[in-house]
């Protein structure tokens, strides 16, 4: 039932990054990729000119085979396999995949990642599930000219040491009246939304023991905070 619920999401999140068209772009990408190759033998007959559009046409394949690579792995159904990430990394990819998004919208994502924190052990793409749905959240509350900015560093508690991820917006933010209702499952004020974002991000974070939070003032913004502990993430692998 959660895992077709999580299923949903993603085939939700899929859709609207056209995704079902990867496939197709892959393989159209290879040919133009061995066309492009082709004409580089051809490199000491041709203008320098020539070369130059030819290096910077392999450039851009290059540039979409690495795009369409991330939206494969992020629909490839995955089992709760946990490993040693960079959440970094995946904060990295994520925006990757979502700047045109944003562009779109006029929304400009900013990002400053603490290069100190420590990989962490997770299932990288239910964490990559989590940084998409939240910052695509992020964007979706902004107006023209919005700012999005995510950030990762690490926080000295009491008994731990955690390692934080948060994405703050400046967009509508979330009225009093509704900040009870945001993670129950179907609640949505969005024409296409499925209200489905939070509610799997709180269980696919449950599954790392780490913490979902927010702090939101109306027409100012918000903040959501996911905090993992890497003391307590070293027992996942014992279920
Ligand atoms: N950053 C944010 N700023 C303002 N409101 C937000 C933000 N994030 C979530 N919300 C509110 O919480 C609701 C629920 O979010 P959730 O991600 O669960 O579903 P959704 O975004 O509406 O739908 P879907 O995720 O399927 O597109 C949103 O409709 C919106 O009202
Ligand atoms: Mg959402």
């Amino acid at each position: 039932m959660i895992d077709d619920k999580i299923q949903n999401n993603r085939l939700e999140l899929m859709g609207r990054l056209t995704a079902s068209l990867m496939h197709e772009i892959r393989n159209s990408l290879s040919a133009l990729n061995l066309n492009l190759e082709f004409l580089q033998f051809y490199k000491d007959d041709l203008p320098k000119e020539v070369n130059e559009t030819i290096d910077s046409s392999i450039q851009a394949t290059d540039r979409i085979s690495k795009f369409t690579e991330n939206l494969l792995h992020f629909s490839k159904k995955s089992e709760m396999k946990f490993e040693l990430v960079s959440l970094n990394q995946i904060t990295a990819e994520a925006i990757d995949l979502l700047k045109i998004k944003a562009r779109k919208k006029n929304v400009t994502i900013f990002c400053d990642l603490d290069e100190s924190i420590p990989n962490i052990f997770v299932n990288h793409n239910h964490i990559f599930q989590v940084c998409m749905n939240l910052i695509i959240n992020a964007v979706d509350a902004c107006s023209e000219k919005g700012e999005v900015k995510v950030r990762s560093y690490k926080e000295k508690t009491a008994d731990s040491n955690l390692v934080v991820w948060e994405v703050r917006d400046n967009g509508k933010g979330i009225p009093e009246e509704n900040k009870e209702k945001i993670f129950s499952e179907f609640f949505t004020n969005k024409k296409n939304g499925t209200g489905l974002g939070l509610s799997v991000c709180k269980k696919l974070l449950n599954n790392h023991k780490a913490e979902l939070s927010f702090e939101s003032e109306a027409g100012m913004g918000t903040v959501f905070f996911v905090k993992f502990n890497p003391k307590l993430m070293e027992t996942l692998n014992d279920g």
